[in-house]
């Protein structure tokens, strides 16, 4: 009796604090309030509840009321209703959100709100381009409206928290997850990732328009060997520290609430049980203060990657490590009570990971009201607006890259006769691609719809489709098996293609090829669609070859032989109209790649800010220096790479200073001008060698780039002011940067540019 009396009391005091800012309009208290606050209802608590704010269980809408439950389920059910779940994920829509959310603060003793979670990757209903098409409008701007928008729509569904974005640097197009990252490069992979975090959280998260952003997958997944999925990762510090990192250092200076483990092993220990990375990096030297959740039962997955003995020994390695919530693996909820009463795991350590989660609810608003994310009339209000179209199309635009013109074949002219031929004309679907949310299936605009909106009453469109492509290996959504070997439509496309004054060959993967264990040996245009193209390439060479894929594809005979190429990666909603508007010439394209496109899957993994070696070149006709003997070493395009309709001509690089001290600057300029017809995007790109340095060091690194429209005939200057920061490096003693020395300051529109001027920094 005595006991519950005192847990009452316990619990209006702690209340007391909690309505003390119940106005949601109010701006939620001060971090030393909130502190205090959340230490308040750590008091409170049981160690069975204070375990269950770690545990996170994927739920769907039959958990949101008593029903026939299987046996998982309803223990996943009671354990709700007891306050021994913290958050959940994949519970969708304000309704069914309001509704759990009501069964947990009703009927658990604490009534602590829970945190709804997802994966929000690129848009929740509108959908935007894949996040590796984003990445290649180089517009921070668009990718941080993006990320608002998907975080508006998100909110009014209900929705606190994404598991996005993902920020993981990847030099191997056959990982099938480089759709969902920016690229190969750390310093665009780093300013990418503030923009779609300060996106997705605004200004601040108690703001219900915003969710809390993820950074992942902390750390080196994109680096699994040989581009397979959940492979093993062997990198050195080095590559760690200059080229992983990065991106997630920067998440963590603009705020980032959580960040997420990763699956793989690093330097021989699990991501999810990695001390050195959760505690001595994030927790300890960068003071993160937010939560680190697991990967989806990453904590399980230790005991395979046979570190652990078992669940019970793998949930200890976890939390002590710092991974403070465990997402779907039954760990912490089974095992850290007894870790706990055994000394293995300390009450700190549970105390600290608690309070990171409790704060996170409390800077959500959640403790003000736990219900202001769940307003059926903000979700219908809010989702998929025109307005959120128009913005769909235009990042989808500045995302398309053009790979090549040859003959001036686009923009294509009026009154011509055009066939449109291949299995992704008109898909409406793989153009959402991977990871696309809740968006409905089959509801892009496809490239021939797109098309028919957009040419005048001149023009003629013709199409066939040539070929089938399956819909990708295991996917959710639909199961469909293609008989590879089916040449059945080839020649009706032959027939279209012969009347045809320019062809408009639609092919790549479909949306579930690339994404999560969508990983690929060979990453050339897959089943017969290479084929398809040669077989057209016999009766009509006028071909433009739209390109729609989540990742770089090896195009070497395309390359060669195939007039323009067009790169539209999967790019949304608005997939057709933006494409359709860059063939036409309304648009003219502006983007550069972020990843680059190896010439054979033999050069992978690849990336341009390789080191020199020992062996950079040779005399002619030797063959000891660093190549293959089978292909160049350069890939068939470049990192930065894209073409525009217009033509820009890069003057001589000025430099202000030939040195510079180290507390100093220096002040780069290039004129660059607009030699063509048309108006135009470029961006301008400024990268930086190291000449000489204590360890070896890349032979050029992306620092600073702008992107501006540039009149035609107009000509810009583009400045860059260079401070010790972008001569910085993690050094072998794990110091942080620069070194005295000679440095090359390059500037050109993509990263082959050779034209450099060198300073010294003193
Ligand atoms: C596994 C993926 O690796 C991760 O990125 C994602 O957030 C979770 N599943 C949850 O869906």
């Amino acid at each position: 009796m005595t006991r519950f009396l005192w847990r009452l009391i316990g619990i209006s005091f702690a209340f007391a604090f909690l309505l003390s800012c119940s106005n949601p309009n109010e701006k939620v208290s001060s971090q030393s309030e909130i502190d205090f606050k959340v230490d308040s209802v750590l008091s409170l608590m049981t160690l069975e509840e204070k375990i269950g704010q770690l545990n996170q269980y994927s739920v769907g809408e039959e958990m949101t009321g008593p029903g026939n439950k299987d046996k998982e389920d309803s223990i996943k059910y009671h354990q709700l209703l007891s306050g021994r779940v913290g958050s959940v994920l994949n519970l969708l829509g304000a309704e069914n959100t309001r509704k759990m959310q009501k069964l947990v603060v009703e009927n658990s003793r604490l009534g602590i709100p829970l945190l709804f979670s997802y994966d929000v990757v690129h848009g929740y209903k509108t959908i935007f381009p894949i996040p590796l098409a984003e990445s290649a409008s180089w517009n921070l701007e668009l990718m941080q409206k993006t990320a608002s928008i998907s975080a508006k729509e998100a909110a009014a569904s209900g929705l606190h928290w994404t598991f996005a974005p993902m920020v993981d640097v990847s030099r191997d197009a056959r990982w099938g997850r480089v759709m969902e990252g920016a690229g190969e490069d750390p310093y665009l992979g780093a300013e990418i990732a503030k923009a779609r975090i300060l996106g997705f959280q605004g200004d601040e998260l108690s703001d219900p328009l915003t969710i809390a952003a993820t950074a992942k997958h902390f750390a080196g997944y994109g680096f699994v060997e040989s581009g397979k999925d959940y492979n093993s990762v062997n990198v050195n510090r080095q590559i760690l520290m200059n080229q992983i990192i990065p991106p997630f250092k920067a998440a963590n200076e603009v705020g980032v609430a959580t960040f997420m483990n990763a699956f793989n092993d690093i330097d021989g220990t699990p991501a999810t049980s990695n001390n050195y990375l959760l505690r001595d990096l994030l927790k300890g030297e960068w003071k993160f203060s937010g939560v680190v959740v697991s990967d989806w039962n990453s904590i399980g997955e230790i005991v395979n990657h046979g570190t652990a003995i078992d669940l019970k020994e793998a949930s200890q390695q976890a939390i002590n490590a710092g991974t403070d919530i465990d997402m779907e693996a039954g760990a912490y909820i089974k095992h850290l009570k007894s870790l706990i009463e055994n000394g293995s795991v300390s009450e700190e350590v549970l105390n600290d990971a608690v309070r990171r989660v409790l704060k996170l609810k409390y800077d959500l608003g959640l403790f003000d009201d736990p219900y202001r994310y769940s307003d059926t009339q903000r979700e219908k209000k809010t989702l998929m607006t025109p307005e959120f179209e128009e913005t769909a199309k235009e990042i989808a635009l500045e995302s398309i890259v053009l790979l090549k013109n040859d003959q001036q074949l686009l923009p294509i002219q009026s009154a011509q006769k055009i066939a449109v031929i291949g299995p992704l004309a008109k898909d409406k679907d793989s153009p959402l691609g991977n990871w696309r949310a809740q968006a409905t299936a089959h509801s892009a605009v496809s490239l021939y719809e797109g098309l028919n909106n957009t040419i005048d009453e001149n023009t003629t469109l013709d199409y066939a489709e040539g070929v089938k492509l399956s819909i990708g290996p295991n996917s959710f959504h639909e199961k469909q098996q293609i008989e590879q070997a089916d040449r059945s439509g080839f020649e009706q496309a032959k027939s279209v293609a012969k009347n045809a004054d320019v062809v408009i060959m639609a092919l790549g993967e479909t949306a579930y090829m690339s994404g999560e264990g969508r990983s690929r040996a060979d990453i050339g245009l897959p089943g017969l669609q290479l084929e398809l193209l040669k077989e057209i390439y016999k009766v009509n060479t006028n071909i433009i070859l739209v390109l729609m894929n989540g990742r770089p594809l090896t195009l070497s005979w395309e390359a060669e032989n195939i007039p323009a190429i067009l790169e539209t990666w999967h790019l949304g909603s608005q997939a057709g109209n933006a494409i359709a508007d860059v063939l036409v010439g309304n648009y003219n394209p502006s983007g550069k790649l972020s990843m680059s496109f190896p010439r054979t899957v033999g050069q992978l993994p690849m990336s341009y800010n390789h080191k020199n070696t020992g062996r950079p070149t040779s005399g002619p006709g030797m063959v000891f220096y660093t190549h293959h003997n089978d292909v160049e070493n350069s890939p068939l395009f470049p990192f930065g790479y894209g073409l525009s309709y217009t033509d820009f001509e890069y003057g001589e690089i000025q430099l202000n200073n030939t040195s510079m001290a180290i507390d100093g600057s220096i002040t780069a300029s290039i004129e660059v001008k607009n030699v063509g017809r048309l108006a135009g995007k470029e961006i301008v790109q400024l990268y930086i060698q190291d000449v000489i340095g204590s360890t070896t060091r890349p032979i050029k690194e992306l620092k600073a780039f702008q992107k501006e429209l540039i009149e035609a005939g107009q000509t810009k200057t583009f400045t860059f002011k260079i401070t010790a920061k972008e001569l910085s490096f993690y050094r072998e003693d794990g110091s942080f940067g620069p070194e005295t020395g000679t440095f090359r300051i390059f500037i050109g529109n993509d990263s082959a540019t050779a034209s450099f001027k060198e300073f010294t920094l003193k």
